[in-house]
């Protein structure tokens, strides 16, 4: 029999009950749905609206439930409709008519609001300190490769030095900006919808800043019907996660190429890639590319709430409960791309060696090179022409810009002196570039600290 059957003359069709059902899903919001529950009665007896031994006896027993459930003494139904009307059935089988009194002033439509924010919050939590732990990883590399050159690119063709510290900060600070988004929508998501009850709040006195409070919320949502319709946090949360593994998807595919015969700038740890079932050679970088592929599987879910949400008329519908498993797949799959990301970069092998081999092909140091003549009083554009002549010069007798003789310099402008070579020399050409943001070792350390100290308060 279900809670509604008073309405109702016959059973719901078994299908339809199937249909309808979220528990698969939602079981997995027991502990918030029974703390709110415990939050919500401890209210009702304060404000007088049920008898104070009434209310200490619905928290008591909802403990009791919460700790079964931990226990495995208590399995849930899938029978049931939700884990709402689960909880309080199973509250009811206990203590019989004041267990009816629990929904005084409440509707499952403010209860699986208040539900997913307090779920959310725990998650949002998790997540920070998944991505904190990812960047303590990279400040750890970072900082033993401050001096270890690799070229950087654009367009993917070799273009100027940096150092692989410099180049893993760039991924640093992306994770750093994934974390200012989760603070704001943690705060976002902080704000207590019960007492919306089902859309036109209640004539009881009820306290909702003292369920606030006692829940851990910042305050209270302004409009009942905005309060049990709003799904803004949960869309922005899979927001913010699809930036993640946007970021996480980037960073993927340079550990793929990195992987490469091609590039081999890097070895994964045999814990961390896989073998083919034909190929005996091979070894492959599964992680990085199944981070990847999750990447649209995340997007998907943002998709899927966006596309939820866009034509719901207020207040609750039932469509809305299609948000609750897009929310978790987004949330499950960012969670274990970024733990198994950074365990995957933390006992990586660099081979700094190929990185700095790379880095004496392509040119890289052209631009130090025409910088050369500038600062011995050329305009940059008349250098930049000379270095581009000078460079096809090189292509032609299969040489580089530091085995050219003075002489051949000399033919292109007579501005070049021997000190030339110092100025192309790529540590050099590194360490020159001091500016604040810049590759240089002591600019390097500077992102590092700077991020660290961004970490202890983040
Ligand atoms: N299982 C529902 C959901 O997830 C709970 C709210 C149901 N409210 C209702 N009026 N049927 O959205």
């Amino acid at each position: 029999m279900k809670m509604w059957d008073g309405r109702f003359s016959k059973a719901l069709n078994s299908r339809v009950n199937d249909f309808n059902s979220s528990i698969s899903f939602d079981c997995r919001m027991y502990r918030e749905d029974i703390t709110g529950s415990i939050a919500h009665a401890t209210m009702l007896g304060r404000c007088g609206i049920i008898e104070q031994s009434e209310a200490e006896l619905i928290c008591k027993t909802l403990k009791e439930i919460l700790s079964d459930i931990e226990n495995n003494r208590l399995e849930f139904d899938f029978e049931a409709e939700d884990i709402h009307m689960f909880i309080e059935s199973v509250l009811t089988e206990r203590i019989g008519d004041t267990g009816k009194r629990l929904h005084t002033s409440r509707s499952r439509n403010d209860q699986v609001a208040l539900d997913i924010r307090m779920y959310l919050k725990r998650e949002i939590a998790e997540i920070k300190a998944l991505i904190i732990r990812l960047e303590e990883v990279l400040c750890d590399i970072a900082s033993k490769h401050t001096e270890s050159v690799m070229p950087g690119y654009t367009h993917l063709q070799r273009a100027q030095p940096v150092t692989l510290g410099h180049y893993l900060m760039a991924y640093a600070q992306m994770f750093a900006r994934d974390i200012v988004r989760l603070n704001e929508i943690y705060a976002h998501t902080n704000i207590l919808p019960l007492g919306s009850c089902a859309l036109a709040g209640t004539t009881y006195p009820i306290d909702r800043h003292f369920v606030a409070e006692q829940l851990g919320f910042d305050t209270v949502t302004e409009n009942s019907m905005d309060g049990v319709s709003d799904r803004d946090f949960a869309i922005e949360l899979a927001s913010a996660l699809s930036i993640i593994m946007m970021h996480l998807s980037r960073f993927s595919e340079e550990i793929i190429l990195w992987c490469s015969g091609e590039f081999a700038f890097v070895e994964l740890d045999d814990a961390y890639s896989t073998g083919s079932s034909i190929m005996p050679q091979k070894k492959n970088p599964d992680i990085p590319e199944l981070v990847r592929g999750k990447t649209g599987r995340v997007y998907g879910d943002l998709t899927t709430l966006l596309t939820l949400m866009k034509g719901i008329p207020l207040a609750y519908n039932k469509d809305m409960q299609e948000d609750k498993e897009a929310i978790f797949d987004a949330i499950d799959n960012t969670k274990i791309c970024l733990e198994l990301f950074a365990s995957m970069l933390q006992t990586a092998n660099f081979k700094t060696d190929k990185m700095r081999a790379a880095s004496a092909y392509g040119f890289i140091n052209a631009t130090d090179c025409a910088d050369y003549l500038v600062k011995k009083g050329m305009p940059f554009r008349s250098a930049y022409k000379i270095i581009g002549r000078l460079v096809a010069y090189c292509i032609d007798n299969n040489k580089s810009l530091d085995t050219l003789t003075i002489e051949e310099y000399k033919q292109f402008s007579d501005v070049f002196e021997s000190d030339v070579y110092e100025a192309i020399d790529l540590i050099n050409c590194v360490n020159e570039r001091r500016c604040y943001g810049g590759p240089a070792p002591e600019s390097v350390l500077r992102q590092i600290s700077n991020l660290r100290e961004f970490l202890k308060n983040a």
